[in-house]
């Protein structure tokens, strides 16, 4: 028994032993990898270890994808857009790269595609007015970006659709900056509710892609403050997007990355940005950037891009970049990878189960939740799953549904439905999910007819023998180039044989934002359906057979003409911003112009009615109240609107969206809601005083359908008082 007991204690002393021996020849503890500890702590513990050149690569990022004269570091995910090299010993994760905000996008260099669902375009969420929506569209993302092996997702575009021409309106959140900042602010948060980083980009003031890389965006800081600029501020407090990315076009004459006001001053002072900036893929201009704001120079596939590494090192030692600023620079990186999760939740390059079906299904519910309903004369829609026979014209309705073109592509499962078409400079994609095939599912007893449209009076023949023609119109938008408002020749005048054929002609738009339709009293009923994503062919059907009640609203204007807009031809050079925060409708309520279809504009298969408006100042605080309630027949989704009127004018316009309220609704159901109005829409930017000021006096509450349909009115009055915050 003895001998047992010293056996056992000899054992156990071997353990102990060796135990310690393990603890002493461990790597060192990494007191940052602590997730007790502030972001910032521990980026700042995690700095204190780093050599010079360790600094210098994380401010470097590659571009993802091979060329024929480039080949991307071995670690870097092939097709996609960028990566910057992690470091092992430290435990620093690479940041894997990739767009956007539609879906996980492969670059177009890449053959073997990758394919991943595809959201409706951006400014189709906005069109839902229903943060959630967003939300979820983005947790989707975030999860296939993570099913990927790709870690930072370059979306979040919040550029004011200021400019109803530019080729990428379909990736951003529409023209007014609250509407704008929340949903795309809610994005980014379902982004990085998976631990995968994102930017807010494009900033600032990328409002065309005319020209891109060198115009110079010109307009007062006031106006600046209230227009774009909030629709960032508003998307980063929603979000607390780990990157901002800086884009190519000048700002009052400088590069936005080489912008000390804008970076330094706006975002990272007055906001109090904690995260990093980095630059769109070519947008800096020199290792001087650093000292303007610049964190991170991101789409490097050559010697003459590589500026954040020797030449940064050598512009630190010759003084025109202060030395401290790479401590900044790597400190604000590495605090958002701790902030949003990046060293807690690696992500792995087996590609995991990506939960096709569910996610198909989100953006089959945003899809239908976004299309706007402009016009239902004589209640022409929903259709009847009884009718006898249906024209489906034109629009490749018989393959899928049109997606933007650019660096947002996602490649769909399945394939592109219409291979081939022109213009190639980006790949022309529509997502195989056919709304012929979806509307012949609604109406098995119907004869469905398609006819491609390409032939006008063939075309009208087909209308002439159906109970009703639905006529596909689209047009293809992408990044950098923008397009005309005009859906060409071709198919204006297709549209207007039909409608001629066919009295019971209804067109349904997949476009990428506002175009200009002159058949427009010549129809009876037009769909907005936007891009509509992977099951957009479905959510049109469910539409049009009334599945699915519209609730979507207009987040920009359509004009009438191109002569309403503020730049009636697009410019390139210097583009003086003469509306200046006067951004869409308010544009056109400044200078009393009937759009064909107002912001915040949308029917429904159902009728609502507002009524108790009330307002009410409590300390600082503007409340309003309403009830709303559905007095039709079907339930359906309102969209209550409340804008803001100063009664002795003085704004950049006569009023602004302040607030809105999205609920389903039973038919006769009531419901009573409550806003609280952010007080930087009751207010203007003095320039001089640095701050936001609401002035005393007047103001009305209205409350609507769309910014041009606001019969309830209250008004209260507000003392002078200087905000506060940024
Ligand atoms: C686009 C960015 C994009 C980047 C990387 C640029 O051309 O402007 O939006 O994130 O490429 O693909």
């Amino acid at each position: 028994m003895k001998k047992l007991n010293n056996k056992l204690s000899v054992i156990l002393l071997l353990l102990l032993t060796s135990c310690a021996q393990l603890r002493d020849s461990a790597p060192p503890a990494r007191p940052w990898m602590n997730a007790s500890l502030s972001p910032d702590a521990r980026a700042d513990l995690l700095m204190a270890q780093m050599t010079r050149q360790e600094k210098l690569a994380l401010v470097t990022g590659f571009w993802g994808s091979p060329s024929p004269d480039y080949t991307p570091p071995a670690l870097a995910r092939h097709g996609s857009a960028g990566f910057v090299p992690g470091i092992a010993r430290l435990g620093i994760p690479p940041q894997w790269q990739t767009d956007a905000g539609i879906g996980v996008a492969q670059q177009r260099s890449v053959q073997e595609k990758i394919t991943r669902t595809a959201l409706p375009s951006g400014l189709a969420v906005a069109a839902t007015w229903n943060p959630e929506a967003a939300f979820q569209g983005g947790a989707m993302i975030g999860d296939e970006a993570r099913a990927s092996g790709l870690n930072v997702q370059l979306a979040g575009g919040v550029n004011l659709l200021r400019e109803p021409r530019n080729g990428r309106n379909f990736e951003y959140g529409g023209e007014d900056p609250l509407l704008a900042g929340v949903m795309v602010g809610a994005a980014v948060r379902g982004i990085q509710s998976n631990y995968i980083l994102s930017t807010i980009k494009h900033f600032a003031f990328n409002d065309q892609e005319t020209e891109r890389k060198s115009y110079n965006a010109v307009i007062d800081e006031g106006a600046a403050r209230m227009s774009d600029l909030l629709a960032f501020q508003i998307a980063l407090e929603q979000s607390h997007a780990g990157a901002v990315m800086c884009s190519y076009n000048r700002v009052n004459g400088d590069y936005a990355c080489s912008n000390d006001g804008l970076l330094n001053g706006i975002l990272k002072k007055d906001w109090g940005f904690p995260g990093y900036v980095m630059s769109d893929w070519g947008a800096t201009h020199g290792p001087e950037d650093a000292a303007r704001g610049l964190d991170q120079n991101t789409g490097v596939d050559g010697d003459a891009l590589d500026l954040f590494g020797k030449r940064l090192a050598d512009a630190m030692a010759a003084g025109t970049v202060p030395p401290a600023r790479l401590d900044d620079m790597g400190r604000r990186i590495l605090r958002s990878m701790f902030a949003v999760g990046l060293f807690e939740h690696p992500v792995t390059t087996d590609q995991g189960d990506i939960d096709f079906k569910s996610h198909e299904l989100v953006s089959q519910r945003t899809a239908e939740e976004s299309m706007v309903l402009l016009k239902n004369d004589q209640n022409l829609l929903p259709l009847a799953a009884n009718i006898r026979s249906i024209a489906v014209i034109g629009g490749h309705a018989n393959g899928g549904v049109l997606s933007g073109g650019g660096s947002s592509q996602v490649y769909p499962r399945g394939g592109n439905a219409v291979p081939g078409l022109k213009p190639t400079s980006w790949p022309v994609v529509y997502n195989p999910s056919s709304p012929l095939a979806a509307i012949r599912a609604h109406a098995p007893g119907a004869e469905v007819r398609y006819d491609a449209g390409t032939d006008i009076r063939r075309s009208a023949r087909a209308a002439r023998k159906a109970q009703a023609a639905v006529v596909f119109v689209t047009q293809w938008a992408s990044e950098s180039q923008d397009v005309s408002l005009d859906l060409g020749t071709h198919q204006n005048a297709l549209v207007r044989a039909v409608a001629k054929a066919n009295p019971r002609t209804i067109v349904v738009l997949e476009t990428g934002g506002p175009v200009l339709l002159p058949w427009r009293s010549q129809v009876k009923a037009i769909v907005e359906a936007w891009y509509p994503g992977t099951r957009g062919g479905a959510a049109i059907a469910k539409v049009l057979f009334g599945d699915v009640n519209p609730s979507g609203r207009l987040p920009a204007t359509f004009p009438a003409s191109l002569s309403q807009l503020p730049r009636p031809q697009l410019q390139g050079g210097t583009v003086q911003y003469a509306e200046g925060a006067a951004v869409g409708y308010k544009w056109f309520a400044a200078h009393q112009l009937q759009p064909a279809f107002p912001f915040g504009f949308g029917l429904s298969y159902t009728t609502f009615t507002h009524s108790a408006l009330a307002a009410r100042v409590e300390g600082d605080a503007l409340h309003v109240t309403f009830q709303a309630r559905n007095i039709g027949k079907r339930a359906g989704r309102d969209v209550a609107q409340v804008y803001v009127a100063p009664v002795r004018g003085g704004w950049e316009a006569p009023r602004r969206l302040a607030g809105w309220r999205k609920f389903d609704l039973a038919p006769g159901a009531g419901m009573n809601a409550g806003i609280t109005i952010d007080p930087r829409l009751l207010a203007t930017y003095d320039t001089t005083a640095h701050a936001w000021r609401i002035a005393a006096g007047d103001y009305r509450l209205l409350l609507g359908t769309s910014s041009q349909d606001l019969p309830q009115s209250v008004t209260v009055t507000l003392a002078e008082r200087t905000l506060k915050g940024p």
